[in-house]
């Protein structure tokens, strides 16, 4: 079975996906982590992330894996783990750009298209119900509202030590705005599949959106 789960930031969709994919014994798939991993390598190669051109040649020398790890997956680019890299909030600003690119885009969905081949997924990210897998059994489309999203991005930060100076207006304002640019790209734009359940998991606990996902698989598979 395929489970896809599209959604805002900071929606809860990887922390959904991850304990799905572990109840399920199924193979979670960050597909964020892999935009995210991109835009880390275009700067690390002091490449700007509005140059299309410059972008669409690093692609080739750009390898992206997951290993397991506790309590996170960890992401490996190239090799370096950047598993906490890539969350900073410099990646954060320039991600929308690199992920509107068309080149960028087919790369990582035919990378993601291949793990969901060979293995159960629960995928998570903006267009997996639309264009990775639109032919996914299960599709849930988790939002929240801008104030708990912004809320719970903070809480995380600061537990994590992640960008700790970045006020709770600043990530407000910044989450709007890759929002915006997420839902308004030409390609693959963050949008419900028709035939996705939506979830409003504003003011609800992990538990209680766990629950409300388990029972909608139910009801699809
Ligand atoms: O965790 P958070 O919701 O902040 O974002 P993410 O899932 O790590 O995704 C980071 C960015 O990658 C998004 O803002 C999109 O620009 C892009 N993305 C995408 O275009 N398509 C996906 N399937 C997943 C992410
Ligand atoms: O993957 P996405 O960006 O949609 O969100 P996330 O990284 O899974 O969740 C962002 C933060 O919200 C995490 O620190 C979660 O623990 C927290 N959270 C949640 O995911 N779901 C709730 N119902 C409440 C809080």
């Amino acid at each position: 079975m395929q489970i896809a789960i599209d959604g805002p930031a900071s929606a809860g969709k990887s922390t959904i996906a991850k304990i799905l994919a572990n109840d399920l014994d199924y193979v979670y798939v960050d597909t964020g982590a892999m935009y995210r991993a991109v835009t880390l390598a275009a700067l690390k190669a002091e490449i700007d992330p509005n140059d299309e051109q410059a972008v669409d040649d690093l692609l080739p020398q750009v390898e992206i894996d997951f290993k397991p790890g506790t309590p996170a997956q960890l992401v490996f680019l190239n090799g370096q783990e950047v598993t906490e890299a890539i969350r900073s909030d410099e990646v954060a600003r320039n991600v929308s750009a690199v992920a509107s690119y068309a080149a960028v885009r087919t790369a990582m969905t035919d990378l993601q298209r291949k793990i969901a081949d060979n293995n159960g997924v629960v995928m998570d990210g903006r267009d997996i119900g639309t264009t990775v897998l639109p032919q996914a059994e299960v599709k849930i489309f988790l939002i929240a509202s801008v104030k708990e999203r912004a809320e719970r991005r903070y809480k995380e930060n600061q537990a994590k030590g992640i960008d700790t100076t970045t006020t709770l207006a600043e990530l407000t304002e910044a989450i709007e705005h890759r929002d915006y640019l997420d839902s308004h790209r030409e390609i693959s734009p963050l949008k419900k599949a028709d035939d996705a359940v939506e979830l409003d998991t504003t003011g609800l606990s992990i538990d209680e959106v766990v629950e409300r996902a388990k029972s909608i698989i139910a009801e699809r598979a």
